[in-house]
């Protein structure tokens, strides 16, 4: 038996071969849930948590219980859904009335307190989802990186629409106001990091927040619930868990969610979106499915081109939204590019998520080996070869990754998101094959390029910045660094996050203007120095507000 092919049917460990420190000593069971102010206790029906780790013992081997979530009812959806609204209370409520500063302060004290959460929510992390310890780490280390980069950009912004502007004999200040009741629902593979770029910005900016933690990595969220309940006012931040059929179809049918913000399937988002009796009244920040492609040209470096595909489609198991999830490839590189990648996919690490330099771990997803057998056996059916040793072998949770070629249109896999580790890759000789097939493609978030043709690259990348978000040259997908826009055209996505985008998604810009006449300039002089209105006072520091430069003379 090859080396691989021992680690693939040996990969779950024996209890004891778990190191100490990563051990799940007791199931975690979450027995609260925070609404109002108060960490409430659930004793109804829950959903049992299983870990997409096995484990091993003298008998079996199977998927570890790690925990228990509340199945909360359409009851406590609704006093879940009275105590955001009551705490927005139209806009009056203490939270959006309150300064940029202050809120910004409560956002400090919650990213003060996340550090002494890391190592348990980190823990839970690579027990729930099977992230390595280090992509885990990453996404704790980012997330905080990003609350700390909005509450910047947020003062930033204040100080920047802090002047008054006359126009047409108007005077007025420009500021941005909260949209109200922020439904925060995050997707599995990106449990922290994706579901806080949401609820963070649409704190600072003064709504109030729902959030339901994805159906796969719900336990992490536990450690945070009590700094959320002693950092803000009570009904700023209250979480919802169970079904989604249970818990969310009867906040949104109830018209008073005015902020879905879903990272998903395109198919929840629109069902969600439905629901709503008031569509126009729902603003949605969406992050969808996606089926990014890498064009492989002639002269490009391939040993760099492989190297990011590799990485782009195989990190945390080609589990991102950003994953390249099918590689054009030209035939004249085809059989270098391929002998080379699967040369790199026999380096790669698999094991357990606590494991060193570890990059391939089980799958998470129920049923998902199945799922991701069924589209290898299909492009196989349809001409592609499996061109890497033991590429798609499956232990239970555990799926060794796949390089396909040449993989043809008929395949499911051709247009399907794997959301996993199956690399399709098809050849082409005419670079209008990849692009139409980008056009023609239901999807339009990123799309990589390799190649050291400058004229030829310039050329795709004009077609191609009108297909997808973002264009990337020798480069492999991604969403990072945080403050480039993240967006999706077509079936990808709605609304452009960033660290500023995205207060800029979960505000509305609001004017308060007067004729410029001197009896309205003294009131707002008046109203400036002594700071009697959050909105045209604004929260920036005096040295940055020089009240007499501010108005129009
Ligand atoms: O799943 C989508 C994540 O936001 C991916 O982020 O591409 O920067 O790793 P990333």
């Amino acid at each position: 038996m090859s080396s691989i092919q021992n680690k693939i049917s040996s990969i779950f460990p024996f209890e004891r071969d778990i190191p100490e420190e990563f051990r799940l000593r007791q199931q975690v069971n979450q027995k609260e849930y925070l609404v109002n102010g108060e960490l409430r206790l659930w004793d109804g029906p829950v959903q049992e948590v299983l870990s997409p780790v096995c484990v091993r013992s003298s008998s079996d081997v199977s998927q570890k219980v790690i925990g228990s979530y509340p199945l909360m009812t359409e009851s406590e959806a609704f006093q879940v859904l009275d105590a955001a609204a009551s705490a927005y209370n139209h806009g009056r409520g203490h939270w959006p009335s309150m300064s940029v500063y202050d809120r910004i302060a409560h956002i400090e004290e919650l990213i003060r307190r996340m550090p002494a959460m890391k190592k348990d929510i980190i823990r839970l992390m690579m027990w729930e989802i099977g992230k390595s310890r280090r992509e885990s780490e990453r996404e704790f280390d980012r997330t905080v990186v990003y609350a700390k980069n909005s509450m910047a950009a947020l003062r930033g912004m204040d100080c920047a629409s802090s002047k008054f502007i006359a126009e047409q004999g108007i005077i007025g200040r420009i500021g941005r106001a909260p949209l109200g009741v922020v439904l925060c629902m995050g997707p599995f593979n990106f449990p922290l990091y994706e579901t806080f770029t949401t609820l963070i910005p649409a704190l600072l900016m003064g709504n109030t927040v729902i959030f339901k933690p994805p159906k796969l990595g719900v336990l992490l969220h536990g450690p945070m619930l009590g700094a959320f309940r002693s950092v803000f006012p009570p009904g700023v931040v209250n979480t919802v868990f169970g079904n989604g059929n249970q818990v969310i179809t009867p906040l949104i049918s109830s018209g008073r969610i005015d902020v879905l913000a879903f990272i998903g399937s395109g198919r929840v988002a629109d069902l969600l979106k439905s629901m709503h009796p008031k569509p126009h009244r729902l603003r949605s920040v969406l992050g969808l499915e996606a089926k990014n492609p890498a064009i492989v040209l002639p002269g490009a470096d391939l040993d760099l081109a492989v190297k990011e595909c590799v990485a782009g489609s195989l990190s945390y198991n080609g589990q991102r939204c950003t994953a390249l999830k099918i590689v054009f490839v030209h035939s004249r590189v085809a059989g270098c590019f391929l002998d080379k990648f699967a040369d790199e996919i026999g380096k790669l690490r698999i094991g357990m998520p606590w494991e060193k330099d570890v990059t391939i771990t089980p799958l998470p997803e129920p049923r998902k080996t199945e799922f991701l057998t069924e589209l290898v056996e299909d492009a196989v059916r349809y001409g592609a070869r499996i061109i890497n040793a033991r590429g798609g072998k499956v232990n239970r949770t555990f799926f060794y990754p796949a390089l396909l070629y040449p993989v043809s249109t008929g395949a499911r896999i051709y247009e399907e998101e794997q959301f996993g580790p199956v690399v399709p890759v098809v050849p082409f000789d005419d670079i209008e094959d990849p692009v139409s097939y980008i056009i023609e493609s239901s999807y339009g978030q990123q799309v990589s390029i390799f190649g050291n043709d400058a004229g030829m690259i310039a050329s795709l990348a004009d077609v191609l910045v009108n297909q997808v978000c973002r264009v990337n040259i020798n480069s492999m997908c991604q969403r990072g660094p945080d403050i480039f826009p993240f967006a999706g055209r077509k079936d990808s996505g709605e609304g452009t996050l960033s660290v500023s985008d995205a207060l800029r998604l979960f505000s509305i810009r609001t004017i308060v203007a007067a004729r410029d006449s001197g009896a309205n300039k003294a009131i707002f002089s008046e109203i400036m120095k002594d700071r009697k209105s959050s909105l045209l006072s604004s929260g920036c520091p005096r040295e940055f507000f020089k009240l007499e430069g501010h108005l129009p003379g």
